[in-house]
């Protein structure tokens, strides 16, 4: 979301870039760019919904875009920074940034034998040991699924995937990460827990800001600890 990506552009000190020449016209996509420590760097953000003008949240834009910007800019790595719930059960607390250890969706759900398997479609993240310790991140699970909410049965494939964290955006941005063969790092900060007292959607809008400045805070010196390491040192 603009609100989750803003704050990360102005730390970086990024700027609006056109990328009309290697996007198809007419996409809401957007890129900020910028140089930090050695490292080109980019904040694509899947940009407005064309037909109703809010952001646009969810697998399928994040897929794309993260799709898109692996075929056309080739990066190294790819950072998946945003927002999340977290289950407090799990030790999550309101503004912790969390690393995802894996990825699994908890809406595909398909009862047939190995789609079933398919359907959560598991993806472990790079191993990001060195990464956690030496900025002294949490590390955790993530489920992803397009829905704010949390059906009972998304309750269970949460609980199936052990998951700490619960996000929109994740499973969507690995699985491109994991067609590319790019490395991927995904950053999620909270701004709800979802096994918590208060309703999600307000508890949502009410630490978004909250969120978003603890992304701000952690990504850039993730990018300065990335900058010059192999994926293997981190
Ligand atoms: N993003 C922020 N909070 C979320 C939640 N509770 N579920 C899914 N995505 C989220």
């Amino acid at each position: 979301m603009q609100a989750e990506a803003l704050p990360l552009v102005e730390a970086l000190d990024l700027v609006e870039d056109d990328l009309s020449a290697i996007f198809p016209g007419g996409v809401p996509w957007k890129n900020y760019s910028g140089e930090l420590d050695g490292l080109n760097v980019h904040i694509v953000v899947p940009g407005k919904d064309k037909a109703l003008g809010v952001d646009s949240v969810g697998t399928v834009p994040s897929f794309l875009l993260t799709y898109a910007t692996g075929v056309a800019l080739q990066p190294n790595l790819i950072i998946n920074a945003g927002t999340a719930g977290g289950f407090q059960a799990k030790g999550a607390n309101i503004g912790d940034v969390y690393v995802a250890t894996e990825f699994a969706n908890r809406d595909r759900r398909i009862p047939i034998p190995v789609f079933d398997k398919y359907g959560i479609g598991t993806i472990e993240a790079i191993p990001t040991g060195n990464l956690i310790k030496d900025l002294d991140l949490k590390e955790g699970k993530v489920s992803t699924g397009n829905s704010l909410d949390m059906t009972l049965q998304d309750e269970e494939h949460i609980k199936a995937n052990d998951a700490t964290v619960k996000d929109m955006e994740g499973a969507g941005v690995a699985y491109a990460a994991n067609l590319l063969a790019i490395p991927m790092i995904s950053l999620k900060a909270i701004t709800d827990i979802v096994d918590g007292t208060k309703p999600t959607v307000e508890e949502f809008l009410e630490n978004m800001s909250t969120a978003a400045s603890a992304l701000s805070r952690t990504v850039p010196p993730v990018l300065k600890y990335v900058s010059g390491k192999n994926v293997a040192d981190l």
